[in-house]
């Protein structure tokens, strides 16, 4: 029976665009929407029409997505608070930035004249009289210093030169009377000090910056990205500042709104009365909607709908638990069903099936904090209760936070001097887990080794299989071999012993120095006398990196395969030491062999014992490991 191959039919890849489509459609299903109109106690800003709508989400790695009137420009006006916050606390720290502005909400509106009199200083930075001592934060000799500043902090937030729309700036100058009344009040008990009238003229720059929901959208996800922007890379806030940034925004972002807010929508945002909302969700996206109609509170009415259904639909409320510690442990296996790669002999084979379950092996994957971490050493400690060494493999864990490191770090110190030896692999200084190799590092005292650390689980799998079978470490193991101790050569008589032991040439490698390469024409084999060789063989795809699937030491052969095949060889042989083995031309033992078949059926039926105890070896494996 023949079977046709079906062509598939093509997709284009232009209808592969399911956030594109949603937010097609959301902004088409809100545009009907009414109520709210334009602020219009700043008179400029009355004018905008009240049909513009926009919005805009950018991941943390640079993807945005955008529809509607996402590149209309429109001024900033509070959405710039959170940012002026951030760089305050840049400049000048936590502490000095406390002491000008609380972080209480005030549950009033944005322009409110409530001041915090006990602490002496305004309850918030989203209100209109914390953003106005924030302000005065910002640094510059003269005040066209700081305006200079202050727009290169929001160009650099939105990867590109932002400018001032001077009409809602004077706009704003000229009618800010309120703005005006609050600062001068501010003054008379010392919470600003220098004159309010440069204090004010820059809070009017800063709300005067055009800005569209694109730039938005990248600056919110500057935030959400750790303070990093993700389309130029520049690292604008420290993460400890952004935190604070996210917590003001998250519990007075939406002034009078916000508990409702929080509730509903459960993302950290910031509203502006010129129609702009942005929301940030940590590590994933910002979200930017524009719509100049506003509600009595001052938050864009389609902006609201925009957060709460993107929220509802794509489950980015803060409080949602996505997160499973369970996963946490990929998968767990003992020494006695899982070998390291390196080529043991028969005996060790045994010893090893018999001992091995005292190496316990902890597979870790996905990000390590303190419920993660919490989980995998309460394994820890269970296994520690039968198992002589537990290695803690971290290969796919791609983050570690101090929380994680402190606690592993403890583990570390508590089972130092316990029966049980606690072995990690894949912790590179050089990778995600670097904070956590320096902390482990720092357990190193008065050269009492304390913490075991290995390239990877492979290495420090061979490392316990030594401790098991108590091997002597391989410089001091045995230089010569006889060949009657191989098993290579078991069960031929003394004479054919002597008839092989003239072919024997004694070869000597150093330390990476290849023995044999892949696709090089195989003609000797060789057996190791001292030392370790690693066998290695390219990864198909990647740029020729090598990597390494054994190792073999003293009495063990390689190269063998030429005996059965005579072809090309399969992998690369390298010294990992000054090695001393002994090689055998084939052709030379072929000849030996025309005269004394015994000694070629010998070594082959030795060879196929030694593969075939290899591959049910292997089968168990991969069984175990599925
Ligand atoms: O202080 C003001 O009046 C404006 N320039 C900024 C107000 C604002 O955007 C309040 N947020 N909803």
């Amino acid at each position: 029976m023949s079977t046709q191959v079906q062509e598939l039919p093509s997709v284009e890849p232009a209808s592969l665009a399911p956030v594109e489509d949603y937010l097609r459609e959301l902004h088409q299903r809100l545009s009907a929407m009414s109520g709210g109109k334009p602020a219009d106690y700043i008179p400029e800003l009355g004018k905008a029409d009240p049909s513009l709508f926009g919005i805009a989400i950018a991941t943390v790695d640079g993807q945005i997505y955008a529809v509607g009137d996402a590149d209309h420009p429109f001024t900033i006006q509070s959405i710039s608070k959170p940012f002026m916050y951030g760089y305050a606390l840049q400049q000048h720290g936590r502490e000095a930035v406390l002491k000008h502005v609380g972080v209480e909400p005030t549950g009033e509106a944005f322009n409110s004249i409530v001041l915090d009199e006990v602490a002496n200083r305004p309850f918030n930075p989203m209100v209109n009289a914390g953003a106005i001592a924030i302000a005065e934060m910002m640094q510059g000799e003269t005040q066209s210093d700081r305006i200079v500043n202050m727009l290169a902090l929001f160009s650099s937030l939105a990867g590109r030169r932002l400018e001032l729309d001077e009409a809602v700036y004077a706009s704003e100058l000229a009618t800010g009377h309120r703005n005006r009344a609050i600062a001068y009040m501010m003054l008379n008990t010392g919470m600003i000090t220098r004159d309010p009238n440069d204090v004010l003229d820059l809070y009017f720059r800063q709300c005067s910056v055009n800005v569209t929901a694109r730039d938005l959208a990248i600056m919110a996800a500057t935030l959400a990205n750790d303070g990093v922007n993700p389309l130029t890379g520049e690292t604008v806030f420290d993460t400890r500042y952004v935190r604070d940034v996210l917590t003001v925004m998250n519990s007075c972002g939406m002034y009078d709104y916000t508990g409702q807010w929080s509730y509903e929508v459960g993302l950290s945002a910031k509203s502006g009365v010129s129609g702009g909302i942005i929301a940030v969700i940590p590590g994933q996206v910002g979200i930017c909607s524009f719509s100049p109609p506003i509600d009595k509170q001052g938050n864009s009415v389609r902006g609201i709908r925009v957060c709460h259904e993107i929220s509802n639909e794509f489950q980015l409320h803060a409080f949602n638990n996505r997160t499973n510690v369970r996963s946490v442990i990929r998968r767990e296996y003992r020494g006695d069903v899982v070998s390291s790669n390196r080529i043991r002999t028969p005996e060790e084979r045994a010893a090893l099936a018999r001992d091995g379950h005292q190496v316990a092996v902890i597979e870790v994957q996905g990000a390590l904090f303190f419920g993660s971490t919490e989980q995998v050493l309460r394994r820890l400690k269970h296994l520690a209760d039968d198992a002589r060494y537990v290695v803690l493999d971290f290969k796919r864990v791609h983050l570690a936070d101090t929380s994680a490191c402190n606690l592993i770090a403890r583990a570390t110190r508590s089972m130092a001097g316990c029966d049980t030896e606690l072995v990690f692999a894949c912790i590179a200084d050089d990778g995600p887990l670097a904070v956590l190799a320096r902390k482990l590092a720092e357990h190193e005292d008065g050269g009492d080794r304390l913490v075991r650390l290995f390239r990877d689980a492979d290495a420090a799998m061979e490392w316990c299989e030594d401790q098991l079978l108590r091997r002597p470490p391989f410089s001091d193991s045995p230089t010569k071999f006889a060949l009657t101790e191989l098993d290579l050569f078991k069960g031929l008589s003394p004479s054919e012993y002597r008839l092989i032991e003239t072919l024997v040439r004694p070869l000597t490698f150093d330390k990476g120095e290849i023995i044999i390469r892949e696709g090089a024409e195989a003609k000797l084999f060789f057996v190791v006398a001292r030392g370790t060789v690693s066998v290695q063989i390219s990864v198909p795809g990647q740029g020729g990196r090598k990597k390494r699937v054994a190792s073999i030491g003293p009495g063990l052969s390689f190269g063998e395969m030429a005996l059965l095949d005579g072809g090309k060889r399969s992998a690369d042989i390298i010294a990992d030491e000054r090695v001393i083995c002994y090689g055998l031309a084939v052709d030379q033992l072929q000849e030996l062999a025309a005269e004394h078949p015994n000694i070629m059926i010998t070594i082959l039926s030795n060879l196929t014992r030694e593969f075939s105890e290899r591959l049910r070896h292997a089968n168990e494996e991969i069984r175990a490991l599925e």
